[in-house]
């Protein structure tokens, strides 16, 4: 078993993004830890790989990372990473024994102002959708995840940003994709740390007790400081963005 004191799991978009020169000097500081084995950084994002290595690292700035978990928690990448890489085959197996994607697109099928995302975004293990031009999406979401609840446990529906809605499998996500990992990586950290600003940031904040909410962060996980747990210790940074996410490790005593 491999002891690494802290993974720090987090989102890219407004989290890690959104100031350059913050996430610049975030960046520094997690290649420092990083070398000095105290840390191991992992991103967990909506973003396909390739748009994490060709947007992110080569043009954004994102600080390399040890895994990629990418499409919302439903396909896993361990380094060295390659654009045409296939995903790890033990989660991408594992969640094809629960998930039809003919069964997720059936839930929305004539429920109105709902709209496909672009296709690299819809995959075997993911259906997702656009709900701006939902009359009302709060309503539409209610709708959908009745339909789910309904009829299967083997998904799940994840709303973010009040208009992103993706339908995944039930163990998909990001809070479950970091667990698998860590047993996969026979890892045992002191602590995982996870940071996030949107709904489908919520599964992992509330998977780990230590966590951090960026101060730009959508109403949806604003709310999570209602929902608190006794045991959570979720940090809501005064600052946004890559400035949050260090503000939050330097209060859980990593930086
Ligand atoms: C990212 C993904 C998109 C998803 C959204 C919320 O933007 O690209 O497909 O709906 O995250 O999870
Ligand atoms: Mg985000």
């Amino acid at each position: 078993m491999s002891q690494i004191p802290t993974v720090l799991a987090s989102d890219i978009d407004n989290t890690l993004t959104g100031n350059a020169p913050a996430l610049e000097r975030l960046g520094r500081q997690l290649a420092v830890l990083r070398k000095q084995n105290k840390l191991r950084l992992f991103l967990t994002t909506g973003r396909t790989l390739r748009e994490v290595l060709v947007d992110g690292f080569e043009q954004e700035n994102i600080p390399q990372a040890d895994a990629i978990i990418s499409l919302v928690g439903t396909e896993i990448y361990l380094p060295p990473f390659e654009a045409k890489m296939e995903p790890l085959p033990e989660w991408d197996e594992r969640l094809h024994q629960q998930f039809s994607r003919e069964k997720a697109v059936d839930f929305v099928a004539d429920i109105e102002g709902v709209e496909i995302q672009p296709e690299h975004y819809n995959t075997a293990l993911k259906a997702s959708y656009f709900l701006d031009k939902s009359p009302d999406p709060a309503n539409t979401v209610q709708q959908i995840k009745q339909r789910v609840a309904g009829q299967s446990n083997g998904y799940q529906v994840v709303w973010s940003s009040g208009k992103d809605l993706d339908i995944l499998p039930a163990d998909a996500g990001k809070g479950k994709a970091i667990r698998f990992l860590l047993s996969y990586l026979d890892l045992e950290p002191q602590r995982v740390i996870t940071a996030g600003d949107s709904g489908n940031d919520r599964s992992m904040l509330e998977e780990f007790e230590h966590g951090i909410v960026v101060a730009n962060a959508q109403p949806e996980l604003k709310k999570l400081k209602e929902d608190l747990t006794s045991n959570s210790k979720l940090y809501f940074a005064n600052q946004p963005y890559a400035a949050g996410v260090a503000e939050g490790l330097r209060y859980f005593g990593v930086l």
